[in-house]
């Protein structure tokens, strides 16, 4: 048997039973899982038990791989807590709080969960599934529903079927954090978000400071991430409603993948390769050339990596600071040669090959088309630009602010920005 009970009836009963080889990958209310004893989920996938990380001693609640990888770890409950010693314990009480305890009383870490319909019999089990999740379920009704995920808590590792975003009724965030250290699975500074304000988009931040962001969603991918549709391996879904706002994927084969944010915040996506017995690594995120950075050239500049100094002003503007940008400090941004006169003089030029700017403040528009995402553009004095919103030419962004964190890339869509027409007297003709 691969874990304890409280009473030692049952024991006995799912003994007798004849359990022999199968180990369980569920508890009931009231039984425990002590430390050196783990739960293992039905396609033997995954084990739920206490661990040490690195060269810690400290003792953690945690899931990790058992059928490949073994010990590889994909989740931690008490991260901020540690146990220093070997009593602790896990317990689902019956009301279906799930607890770990150390010597046996002492609270170290809580789900705070409960069944939602107060009965006197509340019937509760908690259950590693095949999938990394662990679940506790009220069975109180013939309907068994969740009442608690792990899902919903992830830490640094993404796996299939997680949801990362945020639920808008409850503001619930699904976001990553990096372990401190290999030894240390506490948050470290680094925080990776999907903010969905204007239009969704990923951000990471070290601390206060704004790193780097991924974005927008464009109906196949967020720009910017080497991850997208279509692909033989996996799909990636973006949902964006009135309820919640998430992308996830899920695995089309029966590769074994997961998104890891190391504690220096490089992002890898691994892919299990059984002949090598190994992770092998892909899609790691250019987060650390310079053009990576947010904002780095500011509001009208855009960066490019193949060139340096990285910034240069979009067509029709200027250096804000000349001396700044003579320093190769392209920070303060760029200016308009030409004011625009917000009338009928204004048009737009076709920019190619960037990802699009911070969509922060934007708005949009599914089911507009270009021509009319230009007009409604055209008619809105703080408009600075518009583009279709997905990749496969339609739907309306459209940007009512300064245009910042323009990078030079091989992006698919075009953006057309908003320009006093003396610039652009030399395409058009009168
Ligand atoms: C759990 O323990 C409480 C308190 O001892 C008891 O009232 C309850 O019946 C137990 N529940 C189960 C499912 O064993
Ligand atoms: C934990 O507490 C229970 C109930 O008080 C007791 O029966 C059990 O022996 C204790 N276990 C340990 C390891 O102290
Ligand atoms: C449970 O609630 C406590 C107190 O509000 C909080 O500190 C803790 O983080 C919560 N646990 C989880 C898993 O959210
Ligand atoms: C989106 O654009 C269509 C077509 O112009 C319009 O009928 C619809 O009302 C717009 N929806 C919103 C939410 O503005
Ligand atoms: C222009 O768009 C902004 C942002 O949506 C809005 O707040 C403002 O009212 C609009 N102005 C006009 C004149 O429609």
């Amino acid at each position: 048997m691969y874990f304890s009970f409280h009473h030692f009836a049952i024991f006995m009963c799912l003994f007798l039973l004849g359990s022999t080889s199968a180990t369980l990958d569920t508890i009931s209310a009231n039984q425990t899982i002590k430390d050196g004893y783990t739960i293992v989920s039905d396609g033997n996938m995954y084990e739920l038990g206490f661990f040490s990380p690195g060269k810690s001693t400290n003792r953690y609640l945690g899931i990790w791989y058992k059928k490949i990888s073994y010990g590889t770890i994909v989740w931690v409950a008490n991260r901020e807590t540690p146990i220093t010693d070997r009593s602790a314990m896990l317990k689902l009480s019956r009301n279906g709080n799930l607890q770990i305890l150390s010597g046996n009383t002492t609270e170290i870490w809580s789900s705070n969960s409960t069944v939602s319909v107060q009965s006197n019999n509340p019937v509760v089990v908690v259950q590693l599934l095949d999938t990394g999740n662990l679940v506790v379920w009220d069975r109180s009704n013939r309907k068994q529903s969740i009442i608690w995920q792990s899902f919903d808590y992830p830490g640094n590792t993404m796996l299939p079927g997680m949801k990362f975003g945020r639920n808008l009724i409850t503001g619930r965030e699904w976001f990553l954090t990096p372990w401190t250290s290999e030894d240390d699975p506490s948050p470290g500074l680094y925080y990776h978000w999907l903010d969905p304000t204007g239009y969704p988009q990923i951000f990471v931040r070290q601390g206060p400071v704004l790193l780097w962001r991924f974005g927008p969603w464009n109906g196949q991918k967020f720009q910017g991430s080497p991850m997208g549709n279509p692909n033989p391996l996996y799909v990636l879904e973006f949902v964006h409603n009135e309820e919640e706002t998430y992308y996830k994927y899920e695995l089309k084969t029966s590769a074994v993948q997961r998104i890891l944010v190391m504690p220096d915040d490089t992002t890898v996506q691994l892919h299990w390769i059984d002949q090598i017995q190994d992770w092998a690594m892909y899609g790691i995120a250019a987060v650390k050339d310079s053009c990576g950075h947010y904002g780095l050239c500011g509001p009208y500049g855009s960066c490019s990596i193949n060139r340096y100094p990285p910034c240069k002003c979009l067509v029709g503007f200027r250096p804000q600071v000349q001396d700044e940008w003579d320093k190769a400090n392209g920070l303060s941004g760029c200016e308009r040669k030409h004011a625009l006169d917000c009338g009928s003089g204004d048009g737009f030029k076709k920019i190619s090959g960037v990802i699009f700017p911070d969509t922060r403040r934007s708005s949009w528009n599914h089911s507009m088309t270009l021509e009319e995402c230009e007009t409604a553009c055209r008619m809105n004095c703080s408009c600075t630009a518009y583009a279709n919103s997905d990749v496969s030419g339609s739907g309306c962004l459209l940007w009512f602010d300064e245009l910042i964190d323009i990078t030079e890339s091989d992006e698919k869509q075009d953006l057309y920005i908003k320009l006093a027409a003396s610039e652009l007297a030399g395409t058009c003709t009168f």
